[in-house]
C-alpha cells in the first residue's frame, strides 16, 4: 500500500512534467498551446499551473510509465490508464488540455482533462483512487495557503479555469471544488486557514443554485461567507477576458455580499414583485430567513434594508418577523 502509493505519486510527478512538456515543446501539442493562448492563458499562467497536453496517440502514457517498469495494473488503478482488454492498456486522457491536482502539499495527485472543443465530457477527471479523494481534495490551495493565510479570506470558485484566471487578476487565495459541493471536509481544512470565504459561482442558473446549495454548511462551519455576483451567463474566467482585472476585483470581488443578503435577492426572482400579495409573501419569506439569525443587531440591520427597499413600516416588519421567530421555538 505504501509502496503503491509513492509509485503512484511519483507517477504523476512524470506524468505531469511529460504533459507539459508536450505542450509547450512538441508538434503535438501546438494546437492545444493555441486554444490555451486564445482562452488569454499566457506562457507565465502555464508554467505556475504546471498545464499540459495529452496527445490523441492512444499509449504515450502507456509507453512512457511501462519503460520506467512501472506496473500498468497498479497505473490503471490510479487513474493514468484505462484497460482495454486483458492486460492491455491505453493512455486514460487522450487529446485533452491537462491540469494537474495537487494535494495540500503540492504532490500531483490526480488530472483534470479539458476537450480542446466541444467534445464530451467536457472535462474528464481522474477517478478516485488511493491518492486523489474528492470530497477532500481543493484545486489550488496548496499555493493559495499563504495568501488564504495572510488574508483571513478565501476566494472559491465553480472550475479550474476561473482560479487560474483569477490568479492571473492578482487574486491568489482561490480555490475550487472537483466540480461538487463543498463537503464538510472541505470546510474543516479551510477554517483552519481562514474565517472569511467568498463564493465566486458563475452568473448562470446553476452557479447561482450552486452558491444557495453551499451556504448552509458554510454557515454552519461558522464562517462569515459572502458572494459575489456575477452577470448572468458570464463565469468568473469570462469575466476577467471581458473587462479585466481590476473591474473583476472592484466590481465583483469587493462588491460580494452577505450571505443573508444574497438569500433575499435570491428569493426575488420566485416573485412577482409587483404584485401586492406575491410582494407580501417574498416579504414573509425574507423575513423567515431574518428571524433566524442570531444576532439582533444583524436582524435588525435586515429588516431596515427591507423597509428601504419596500414601503412597509419598521414596526410591522419587526412584530411579523418576532411572530415567526415565536412559531419557530
Ligand atoms: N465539471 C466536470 N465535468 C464536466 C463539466 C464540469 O468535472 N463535464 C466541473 C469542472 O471542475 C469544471 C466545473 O465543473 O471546472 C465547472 O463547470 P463549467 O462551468 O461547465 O466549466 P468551466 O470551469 O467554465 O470550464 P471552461 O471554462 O473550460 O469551459
Ligand atoms: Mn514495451
Ligand atoms: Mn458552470
Ligand atoms: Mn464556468
Ligand atoms: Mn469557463
Amino acid at each position: 500500500e505504501q509502496k503503491d502509493k509513492s509509485d503512484l505519486l511519483r507517477a504523476h510527478e512524470l506524468s505531469q512534467t511529460l504533459f507539459h512538456y508536450i505542450l509547450k515543446n512538441t508538434a503535438h501539442g501546438k494546437i492545444a498551446l493555441e486554444y490555451l493562448n486564445n482562452r488569454g492563458f499566457s506562457l507565465k499562467l502555464m508554467n505556475q499551473f504546471q498545464i499540459g497536453y495529452a496527445p490523441s496517440m492512444r499509449n504515450t502514457l502507456t509507453e512512457f510509465l511501462h519503460k520506467r517498469d512501472f506496473l500498468l495494473p497498479l497505473m490503471e488503478q490510479g487513474g493514468l490508464l484505462s484497460k482495454a482488454g486483458q492486460q492491455q492498456y491505453v493512455d486514460r486522457f487522450r487529446d485533452r488540455i491537462i491540469f494537474p491536482i495537487t494535494n495540500a502539499r503540492g504532490k500531483v495527485i490526480a488530472f483534470a482533462g479539458r476537450a480542446l472543443g466541444d467534445g464530451q465530457p467536457k472535462y474528464l477527471n481522474s477517478p478516485e483512487t488511493i491518492l486523489f479523494n474528492k470530497s477532500k481534495t481543493l484545486y489550488n490551495f496548496y499555493q493559495a495557503k499563504t495568501e488564504i493565510r495572510r488574508t483571513g479570506r478565501i476566494v472559491l470558485f465553480e472550475g479550474y479555469a476561473d482560479v487560474i484566471k483569477a490568479w492571473s487578476a492578482g487574486v491568489l487565495n482561490g480555490v475550487a471544488t472537483m466540480g461538487t459541493a463543498v463537503t464538510g471536509e472541505h470546510a474543516t481544512t479551510l477554517k483552519r486557514y481562514a474565517d472569511q470565504i467568498i463564493l465566486c459561482f458563475d452568473g448562470d442558473e446553476a452557479g447561482q443554485t450552486a452558491a444557495i446549495k453551499n451556504l448552509s454548511i458554510l454557515e454552519k462551519m461558522k464562517f462569515q461567507v459572502y458572494v459575489a455576483m456575477l452577470p448572468d451567463q458570464m463565469d468568473p474566467d469570462e469575466y476577467i477576458t471581458a473587462h479585466g482585472s481590476d473591474r473583476f476585483k472592484k466590481e465583483i470581488v469587493d462588491n460580494a455580499v452577505t450571505a443573508t443578503k444574497y438569500k433575499m435577492l435570491y428569493l426575488r426572482k420566485e416573485f412577482r414583485l409587483n404584485d401586492a400579495n406575491e410582494r407580501l409573501r417574498y416579504i414573509r419569506s425574507t423575513l423567515k430567513i431574518i428571524a433566524e439569525l442570531e444576532s439582533p443587531t444583524e436582524r435588525e440591520h435586515y429588516l431596515k434594508e427591507i423597509t428601504n427597499d419596500f414601503d412597509y413600516s419598521f414596526e410591522s416588519l419587526k412584530q411579523e418577523m418576532f411572530e415567526i421567530r415565536q412559531e419557530a421555538e
